[in-house]
This record gives structure tokens, sequence and C-alpha cells, in this order.
């Protein structure tokens, strides 16, 4: 086992290489252990990471304001408590559940099999870049009601944005760089929002602009800083998940062939993929008074980093947590995407993540488009498998083989 005495770092080339090899060893001897270089503190047991993700009045978003307001161009869900929170987030919620749900799984299929159907000839994709990548930004802009014409426009400012509240530590050009594209973003979502207040139609961005919160419409500002929101929360997390199903489940083939005959099983390997190798990796909050855990103080006002992959491979949480498997009794796919849930890679607690229920949905309707298509899928040969990431962590690409499909027999119509 690794040691995590003085010396190891979380920010070490080391750590960022193969953080799983880690977990143990800081759960079992550093579970508060401190980063100087950042003055932040890393907790990593499931109980821990619970306790400051429900404890509000002890942990709080604070930090947010300098972690994410600079790019968000305004105050996010996670940012909120009380009434205001709990009325914003049921605007959002709206736009992707009930009827508005329905329509977006066509639009997921229809996206997916535009997406799919020129590798398919092929017979290799990689998932991550070819696929995952432009799949979870076109399937936000259905959701929020922009036009995908400009997506890749879109992701490129999304990139900046999501590189800003995920970086640990940022370089000044970089932050510069980042800056720049939460402007430019802005300056592209101000005439949508104002065409929409004139004529709104059923999609997100109307729903946020036709919305009154204590008998108030939402300001420009308030509207942008909700759909940068949505925009980071459900693209980033989304094509990793994705590509972690994939590859779970090319390495363990007996699993792979009982989905292949049971599609009823997908949420089941969703949600133990979200344990197994969580895409939020790290949750930050603040110390808003001392607190103390197995024995570490954490001073009043310090930055708290839950570690999520550490958490979900908590013995105390989960029997034999470094194995994979669909069939864990501690698991329960139902409540994985719930307020009860037992993994915490929707993180827990009033911020827990809005879009769990469409986050299943989104990936358990493409996942069963796909399976049948990639017949016989495998690692391309000679492929390197590497991830990379600390804050959200995924597959850098999933290139695989399959069986080629030949035109008309794709069933994609
Ligand atoms: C597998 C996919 C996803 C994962 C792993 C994930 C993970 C998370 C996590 C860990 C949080 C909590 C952050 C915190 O406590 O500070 C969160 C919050 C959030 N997520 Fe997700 N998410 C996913 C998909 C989505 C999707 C598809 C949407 C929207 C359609 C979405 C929208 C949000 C929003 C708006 C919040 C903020 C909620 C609040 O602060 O009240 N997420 N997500």
């Amino acid at each position: 086992m690794p040691l995590v005495g003085s010396g190891f770092s979380v920010l070490s080339e080391d750590f960022a290489a193969a953080p799983y090899r880690y977990f143990a060893p800081l759960r079992e001897q550093a579970p508060v252990h401190y980063e100087p270089a950042i003055d932040s503190y890393f907790v990593s047991r499931h109980q821990d990471v619970k306790r400051v993700l429900t404890d509000h009045e002890a942990f709080t978003t604070e930090m947010l304001q300098v972690r994410a307001e600079p790019v968000m161009r305004g105050p996010v869900l996670a940012q909120m408590t009380g009434a205001e929170h709990t009325a914003k987030r049921k605007i959002v919620v709206r736009g992707f559940t009930g009827q508005a749900l329905q329509d977006q799984i066509r639009a997921i299929r229809t996206n997916a099999a535009d997406l799919i159907a020129p590798f398919l000839p092929r017979g290799r994709v990689d998932l991550v870049n070819d696929f995952g990548k432009p799949f979870a930004v076109l399937v936000t802009l259905d959701i929020l009601g922009l036009d995908t014409k400009d997506w890749q426009q879109v992701a490129a400012w999304n990139s900046g944005i999501t590189e800003f509240i995920t970086s640990i530590v940022l370089p000044p050009e970089r932050r510069r760089h980042c800056l720049d594209c939460a402007e430019q973003l802005e300056a592209y979502l101000v005439p949508v929002i104002e065409h929409r207040r004139r004529h709104p139609g059923d999609d997100l961005i109307s729903k946020l602009c036709t919305a009154e919160f204590d008998g108030i419409a939402m300001s420009n500002r308030d509207v942008t800083a909700l759909i940068i929101n949505v925009l980071v929360a459900a693209s980033e997390p989304a094509d990793k998940t994705l590509a972690y199903l994939f590859k779970h489940l090319i390495d363990h083939p007996e699993q792979m062939a009982r989905i292949r005959r049971d599609p009823s099983l997908l949420p089941a390997a969703i949600a133990e993929t979200l344990r197994y190798t969580p895409p939020v990796q790290l949750i930050p909050r603040q110390a808003e008074r001392e607190a103390v855990f197995a024995g570490t103080t954490v001073p009043a006002g310090a930055t708290v980093f839950c570690m999520i992959g550490a958490a979900n491979r908590d013995p105390d949480a989960f029997t034999a947590p470094d194995t994979f498997d669909i069939d864990r009794a501690d698991l329960g796919t139902a409540r994985s995407f719930t307020a009860a849930a037992q993994h915490l890679a929707f993180g827990t607690g009033l911020h827990q993540c809005v879009g769990a229920a469409f986050a299943r949905a989104e990936i358990e309707t493409v996942a069963a488009m796909l399976l049948p298509l990639l017949d016989q899928v495998r690692y391309s040969p000679g492929f390197d498998y590497r991830e990379t990431g600390l804050y959200t962590r995924g597959p850098a690409s999933l290139s695989l083989d399959f069986t080629p499909v030949h035109e008309g027999g794709t069933g994609l119509g």
C-alpha cells in the first residue's frame, strides 16, 4: 500500500496518474489530508464526506463566489439557500422532467444516431472524442433550447469555463482565457434571452425568462448564470460516465453479455459505474466554524474538498468496494438516482445533482442504442488507456473496434 505521510500530495503527478491507489491509504492513514500549497483539507471517508455535504450550517458554498461566479457571470444554484434555492431549483427541474423529458429522449436518439452513423462502416470510434463530447453538448443545448448548429463554438466556451471551475491551480494566462470564454458566451446568450422574453417557447431558457421569484422576474444576469450552470453541470460528467460504462463492461465481459441479453440491467450498470468511477471527483465546501474529523481539526474559514472517488470505495459503505459488480446489494439501482442514494457521485444534501434522473435517462437511452450497434466491441489494437483530471476525471479517449455495419444494416433509419 503506498504511503500518504509527509511529502505526499494530491497535487503530485503520481496522484494524478493513478488516484485510486491512494484512496485506501488516505482513508486509513490521513482521512483529513492537509494540502499546504493550496491551504485546503481533503476528506476521504464516506461518513465524513456525507457530513460535510449535509451539515449546511457548518459547511457552506461561500467559496463559489471566487471559484465559479467569475465565469458563471452571476450566482449559480449551488450558491443559493432557502426559498430562493428551492424555487429556482424547481424551475430548472421543469426543463427536463415530464413532457420535456419525453421530447428530449427523442432528441437524444436523433443526436446519437447522427453522431455514430459515420463510424459504423469503419468499425472504429473514439467513444470520448468522436461521440461522447459532442453528444453531451448537443443534448444540453437541446434542454436549454439553444441552436445546435453553434455547438462547436459553445463547446469551446464551455470548456474554458469548466477549466476555470475545475482547476485547483490556474496560471494567469489560462485564467484570462477562461474569463474571455465566459464573456463571449454571455454576449452570445443575452440576445437569445431577450428574444425568449418576447417570444417564449417550451425550452428551459424560456421557462427561466418567464418564471418569477418573489413576484419579480429574473434579470438577464441571473438567467445567464443559470444557463451556464446547467450547461457545465450537464455536459461535463455525461461523456465521462458513458465512456466509463463501456470501459467497465469491456473489462467485465460476463456482465456485458448479461446486459446485452437483458438491457433492463443497464440502470444497475450505470449506477455501479457512478459509484466505482464518479466523474465528479471533488466537491468543495467552506468550513463556517472549526470542525473536528477523526482527531484532525479543520479551522473556521478553511476550504474542504470532499473526495467522492475515495468515499465511494469506502469499505464501511460498500462491501468489496474495489470490485465492479452490477449485482451489488448495497447500492440499489432505483435509489441511486434519488436523494436516498448510498453512492455520492451526485453529491448529497441540499445541492445534490438536480439532473440525476435525467442523467440516468440520457445514458440509458444512448447505451441501449449503442450496444446492439457495436457488436464485438473491444479496445482498438495498441490503444493506450489513460484517464485525466483531478476535479472531474474521465478517460482521455476510448478507441473501440467493433464489427463494421454497412449501409442499410444499422436500423437507424
Ligand atoms: C452522470 C451525470 C452527472 C453527474 C455525475 C453529476 C454530478 C453532480 C454533483 C456531484 C453535483 C453536486 C455539486 C455540489 O454539491 O456542489 C451536481 C449538481 C448539479 N447538477 Fe449534476 N451531475 C450529472 C448530470 C447532470 C445533468 C444531466 C444536469 C442537468 C440536466 C445536471 C445539473 C446539475 C445542477 C443544476 C446542479 C446544481 C444543483 C444545486 O446546487 O442545487 N447534472 N451534479
